[in-house]
């Protein structure tokens, strides 16, 4: 298939007019690059999970400019979710709500909730408006790779598979975005992302707790988002995260050949020498930024051993140790 390459001042028409027809966009967000679709058209759903190789029970998120559309894609939204619209969005913020029956199923991987989000992204926001549809969009990455998080990443996983891909630049933050179940009384993390818990917290007023984390009770509801137990974010490199007591470093790399291993840390950590490759990032936030660029320069670079330090579990850190594990295999 040919793909038509937008660059961010573009005229989106093109890119608009293929979404309606039910084709399929790649288009920047805030987060990482989406994968998008017309969230109501069943087929242009199932394309998305064809181009992406993702199993069919693994629901998607469905974005929109402003949340006008929101009761035509959810029912009895309780008024804690209208509390996080306002404080969060647009922004990186999912909300998993009751699904509207005129919904496709399929979108939700059979579930009868939906996760809805309106990114902040310029581009992203233009393209929602200038098509005027919902699109549901995941990750523009192969199933189980890590996300694409630059032009160049989005059209090495998808050119010749989507209709348009949309240069917006680097993604701002680099992780995707905080995925809440959201019931009238308490709030569910289902995925860590830049909208912490302690934001959370501070603004619904109400106890926020996090997938894997609750009594049995809600043990259903954690089954409930399927996405989380596939493997995800995998380069062809070995991962692996090393503990936080940095004394053990040494004793955890004995014995490992360093020099076809890559080591991604914070600038003040100490490093030995003999790495085939090192990233060190000025701050918690670069490194989330640029944690899956660096995955793929890595595996570019033919590492057989991506050594990741931790840094300490607090905002971004959180999401950022998530896929940390989640690359290495270890959730
Ligand atoms: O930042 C993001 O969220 C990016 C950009 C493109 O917006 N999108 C993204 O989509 O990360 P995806 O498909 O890669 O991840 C969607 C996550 C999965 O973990 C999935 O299980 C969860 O959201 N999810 C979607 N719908 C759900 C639902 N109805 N119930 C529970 N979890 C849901
Ligand atoms: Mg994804």
């Amino acid at each position: 298939m040919h793909t038509l390459l937008l660059g961010e001042n573009d005229d989106l028409t093109p890119a608009a007019a293929s979404l309606k027809q039910g084709g399929l966009v790649v288009f920047p967000t805030e987060t990482v690059y989406g994968l998008g679709a017309h969230a109501l058209d069943r087929r242009a759903v199932l394309s998305i999970f064809a181009a992406k190789g993702r199993p069919a029970d693994n629901p998607l998120i469905v974005h929109i400019p402003d949340s006008a559309l929101l009761s035509k894609l959810a029912v009895r939204i309780p008024p804690l979710a209208e509390r996080l619209w306002a404080a969060f969005s647009p922004g990186p913020l999912t909300l998993v709500l009751e699904r509207h029956p005129a919904v496709p199923a399929e979108v939700s991987g059979g579930l009868d909730t939906i996760a809805l989000r309106i990114p902040s992204h310029p581009v992203a926001l233009r393209l929602l408006r200038e098509c005027g549809l919902p699109l549901a969009a995941p990750s523009a990455n192969h199933s189980g790779r890590p996300s694409p998080t630059d032009f160049t990443m989005a059209c090495a996983a998808m050119q010749g598979r989507v209709a348009a891909i949309i240069d917006g630049g680097p993604c701002h933050l680099g992780l995707e975005s905080t995925v809440v179940r959201c019931l009238p009384d308490r709030l569910i993390i289902l995925r860590p992302g830049a909208v912490s818990r302690e934001m959370l917290q501070k603004t619904a007023g109400v106890p926020v707790t996090m997938l894997g984390e609750q009594s049995d009770a809600e043990s259903g509801l954690a089954l409930a988002s399927p996405g989380t137990h596939h493997p995800h974010y995998r380069p062809r490199a070995e991962v692996l995260l090393l503990p936080d007591d940095s004394e053990q470093w040494g004793e955890i790399l004995q014995g490992r050949s360093l020099h076809t291993a890559a080591l991604l840390c914070l600038a003040a950590q100490s490093v030995q020498a003999g790495w085939l490759a090192v990233r060190e990032f000025g701050s918690v936030e670069e490194y989330a930024r640029e944690f899956y660029r660096s995955l793929e320069d890595m595996d570019r670079q033919g590492a057989a051993l991506i050594v990741c330090a931790p840094v300490p579990q607090e905002g971004i850190g959180h999401a950022l140790m998530n896929r940390m594990l989640r690359s290495a295999g270890r959730l």
